[in-house]
């Protein structure tokens, strides 16, 4: 069984569905898109363009944030995974949508292999913030004071941007000892709309060790 195949035995009929976004996200997108197709009714909240885009294309019926009261389960992938279940999440650039969504549902499932599966986070050595463009250079600024190694993020066009419109500072970290205080330094940044930490959140993590499929479920 795969991690997506899995992930769809939470949903139920009836059910807003946060879509994530990423390879692991839309392996669950296209799995729930063969069930709809098969008769299931859910709504679904993509969150980002890209898994909009996919999640038309199998024809699953779509709702925003906005339209509905609250939102039974998502659906997500993450980069890295810590024992107790936090998460750095954003290697794609829709961390702060992501986390909108995640932090809206009922329910969070995440889906990773082994390899996102570290004893600290930060191991992975990269954490993506989201700003906002006018803001680019003095938070990389107070991101170094934070000894961060701040990267603009770029790609064969010229700046990235998310699909908020804002810029997003990859910072080449080392493993972070004390996660709440870190996680509060970076949002004390002036221009900081969000970092790639999902800290506490309780999600249920599905891992796809080879053909099998570990559930880590947080012990709160
Ligand atoms: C997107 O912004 C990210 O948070 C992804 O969820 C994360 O990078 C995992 O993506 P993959 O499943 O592609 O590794």
């Amino acid at each position: 069984m795969t991690i997506a195949e899995r992930a769809l035995e939470f949903v139920k009929d009836g059910d807003v569905v946060g879509l994530g976004t990423g390879r692991a996200a839309s392996a669950f997108v296209r799995a729930l898109g063969a069930r709809v197709r098969a008769g299931l009714r859910i709504r679904g909240i993509p969150t980002s363009q890209v898994t909009k885009a996919l999640a038309q294309e199998l024809s699953i019926p779509l709702t925003t944030v906005d339209a509905v009261e609250s939102i039974d389960i998502a659906v997500d992938g993450a980069d890295e995974v810590d024992p107790d279940l936090n998460l750095i999440k954003g290697y794609g650039g829709a961390l702060v949508r992501e986390k909108i969504v995640a932090a809206a549902a009922r329910k969070f499932i995440v889906l990773v292999g082994t390899e996102k599966l570290v004893s600290v986070l930060g191991e992975r050595g990269r954490l993506p913030v989201e700003v906002v463009p006018f803001g680019v250079a003095t938070c990389c600024r107070h991101l170094r004071a934070l000894s961060c190694d701040p990267i603009p993020r770029e790609t064969d066009f010229g700046v990235f941007l998310s699909d908020n419109g804002n810029a997003i500072i990859d910072c080449a970290i080392s493993t972070i000892p004390a996660l709440a205080q870190f996680e509060q330094d970076l949002l004390s940044i002036p221009g900081v709309v969000d970092s790639g930490l999902f800290v506490g959140m309780a999600p249920t993590v599905l891992v796809q060790d080879g053909e099998n499929v570990r559930v880590l479920q947080s012990s709160e």
